[in-house]
């Protein structure tokens, strides 16, 4: 009986945002390596970046807007070196703002990609409505050309130029929108599914109307900007904005397991997995390794198995 390995037709390229003690404690590219057997993962290390000194708030509130300008700027550099080598990428953060240079980074490469994006969060707040001051809690209003009438010019972002259209970016999970954010998704008619949605649609239905939306009229690679606080706090703990009721597991795989079925994954981002505020090294274990399942999940691992060519069974 011969089994060839099974080709699920990626190599990731890895690139990773520094976050403390991570990647190092918990070596999330070795777990991903050692579960995605056919993939040939190249592991691009982590990113090194230069503090910006005297990064004063922009308008007394948005913090250190400098230091992610430039960081977000190297990132879109490597996520867009790795796309062009062929690779899909896995960027793992660190917090959403990761999310500006991945997918401007992957834009260079493929202008009419598509952004679906798994969170609690919108993320859309722009500099001027952010009540937090975090550029995390921000990151999609950089992105969306029809929002750049509302965007200040933030010391270091110079560089950046809007990528999407509204209706190129479909959320998940949504369950803590803030009202200048819901004005905007509502104002702008930006498609979202909130954990409501998925209450009354199910799963199916909404990852069967997000990707109509976005890949049945012409093929085009996507993007995955997955927050790891769209699964619910008991599943996914240690990480910096939980809200409860949050996606299963089985939701959160089917979510991947369609993605991946698409063929069309080009880049995911896999964020705000923070094991210090965990409560426990438990805590930081059990965030990891789901975030391990979603990398997986997305490049191939099922949950009803899989097999290489068989020939006959012995
Ligand atoms: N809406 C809040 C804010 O603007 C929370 C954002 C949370 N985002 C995140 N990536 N954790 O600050
Ligand atoms: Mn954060
Ligand atoms: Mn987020
Ligand atoms: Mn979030």
């Amino acid at each position: 009986m011969a089994i060839s390995t099974y080709f699920f037709g990626y190599n990731p390229a890895i690139v990773r945002m520094p976050y403390g003690v991570l990647e190092s404690k918990l070596n999330l590219p070795f777990l991903c390596y050692s579960v995605l057997p056919g993939c040939r993962v190249y592991d691009r290390g982590d990113l090194s970046f230069t503090e910006v000194p005297n990064d004063e708030p922009y308008n007394n509130l948005v913090q250190y807007p400098r230091s992610v300008g430039l960081a977000s700027q190297v990132l879109a550099d490597a996520v867009s070196r790795a796309v062009a080598a062929g690779h899909s990428c896995v960027t793992m953060g660190g917090d959403h703002s990761l999310a500006l240079g991945s997918v401007s980074g992957h834009a260079q490469q493929c202008p009419h990609l598509c952004v679906i994006w798994v969170d609690a969060h919108s993320d859309i707040n722009t500099p001027l409505t952010t009540q937090s001051g975090n550029l995390h809690g921000q990151p999609v209003s950089f992105l969306l050309r029809e929002l750049q009438d509302k965007m200040p010019l933030l010391p270091g972002f110079s560089w950046l130029k809007p990528c999407l259209s509204t209706s190129d970016i479909v959320y998940i999970g949504l369950r803590d929108v803030d009202p200048a954010e819901h004005y905007i998704l509502k104002n702008y008619d930006i498609q979202y599914y909130s954990m409501r949605d998925i209450d009354r649609l199910g799963i199916q239905k909404v990852m069967e109307r997000t990707l109509e939306q976005l890949i049945s009229r012409r093929q085009r690679p996507i993007h995955l900007s997955f927050d790891i606080d769209a699964f619910d706090p008991s599943l996914a703990p240690a990480t910096g904005t939980p809200v409860l009721g949050g996606l299963t597991y089985r939701e959160g795989m089917y979510v991947t397991e369609e993605i991946h079925n698409t063929g069309l994954l080009s880049a995911v981002d896999l964020v705000e997995v923070n094991p210090l505020l965990g409560a426990s090294q438990e805590d930081a274990n059990a965030t990891a390794s789901l975030a391990v399942d979603v990398i997986a999940t997305c490049f191939g691992q099922t949950r009803e198995g899989a097999h290489a060519v068989f020939d006959e069974l012995p």
